[in-house]
């Protein structure tokens, strides 16, 4: 097969970690005989350095044009000082808005190699941690009218909230499907005691809920939420949020897992066409030192063969050598654990291409 990948290497780290995933990828290329055609797609602050802007024109038609994206990382504090509308994130809101990308993905699973790197009590951890944060990416505040103005000789800011029911049952959808095929349970996380998008929310859940009557519904508060996954995180299967909530709870459920670098992200909309990730940012502090841990990304690549080119093989098999790697007792830095051997983000990219 011959697909095209948007690659937005980003900010940071970015550039190394995106470097090993597409060594990865070519190893895949020739194993089993595609061709991936990989089109540059700069984004974030390396693209306010160059063009002024974080997320260019040209971008994002390589984006709309291509097969699928890959994704480093964006942003950084060289760009903190940005005004609002011009920082790295806001091109990855564009891009995201510009795509459909209205659902995301982000699994928290403990890799068995790495329970020592869990930051919860043992007891807990050895319930184990799998279940996936699917969050609605393209509503809710992020996406409402922001404004800041003077009021009353101070300074008043506003961000809107608002979501509809079509907005809110596309990603129900999403979440209901992947629970069938998971262990059959839906966790909807709002804060339907105070907000009215979280009240229309709930209901919208519970209506597209009737067309899957094999899946259990919970509703949850994100309050309570956030404190669960901590308290017992193996009470979750798939658990369903708007944005904000998602983008909160996303990060907390990777970090309970000891392993943030690792952990690759999906976001879709409609059709097969996608954009991959990894969870984690930029990381700047280490940035080009050769010490960031690959297999976020590499494991991101893994997911877009599996789900925008439906290459389940393909994507085993990286799967299968990420594994053989962490077996064998190699780490990077972040994931390093006692009698382990430490290695930089090359050497990482260059033993796991080795078992493909
Ligand atoms: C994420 C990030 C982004 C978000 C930022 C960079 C805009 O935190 O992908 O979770 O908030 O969505
Ligand atoms: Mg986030």
């Amino acid at each position: 097969m011959n697909k095209t990948i948007a690659v937005i290497r980003g900010d940071g780290i970015g550039p190394e970690i995106v470097g090993e995933a597409l060594g990865v990828l070519d190893a895949v290329a020739a194993r089993f005989h595609h061709s991936f055609i990989y089109r540059e797609a700069p984004m974030g602050g390396c693209a306010i350095d160059e063009f002024g802007v974080p997320l260019p024109d040209s971008s994002l038609e390589t984006c709309l044009h291509a097969d699928s994206v890959l994704l480093g990382a964006v942003g950084g504090p060289k760009w903190d000082s940005q005004p609002s509308a011009n920082r790295p994130e806001r091109g990855l809101l564009k891009l995201r808005e510009a795509m459909g990308l209205y659902t995301n993905v982000r699994p928290a699973r403990m890799f068995a190699d790495l329970a020592s790197s869990c930051p919860l009590r043992a007891d807990i951890a050895a319930r184990g941690i799998d279940f996936v944060v699917v969050r609605e990416l393209i509503g809710g505040v992020y996406f409402g009218s922001h404004s800041t103005a003077e009021e009353n000789g101070e300074q008043k800011a506003v961000d809107i909230m608002s979501y509809t029911e079509h907005e809110i049952r596309r990603v129900a959808h999403v979440a209901f499907q992947m629970a069938r095929k998971r262990r059959g349970r839906v966790t909807s996380v709002d804060k339907a005691n105070v907000l009215d998008t979280s009240r229309l929310w709930r209901k919208t859940v519970e209506e597209v809920a009737k067309e899957y009557p094999d899946v259990e519904l919970l509703h949850m508060y994100v309050d309570n939420a956030a404190m669960q996954i901590v308290r017992d995180p193996s009470q979750f299967d798939v658990l369903v949020t708007e944005n904000l909530f998602g983008d909160i709870l996303s990060d907390e459920a990777s970090q309970i897992t000891g392993s943030i670098g690792m952990i690759p992200s999906s976001s879709m909309g409609e059709g097969t066409r996608g954009m991959y990730e990894p969870i984690h940012g930029s990381a700047p502090d280490i940035a080009g030192q050769d010490k960031a841990n690959p297999i976020g990304t590499i494991l991101a690549a893994a997911m877009m063969l599996r789900y925008s080119f439906d290459m389940a093989q393909e994507a085993d098999t990286v799967e299968n050598a990420v594994d053989a790697v962490l077996k064998a007792g190699y780490r990077c830095g972040d994931i390093m654990g006692e009698g382990c051997r430490l290695v930089g983000c090359r050497e990482m990219g260059r033993l796991i291409r080795e078992q493909i």
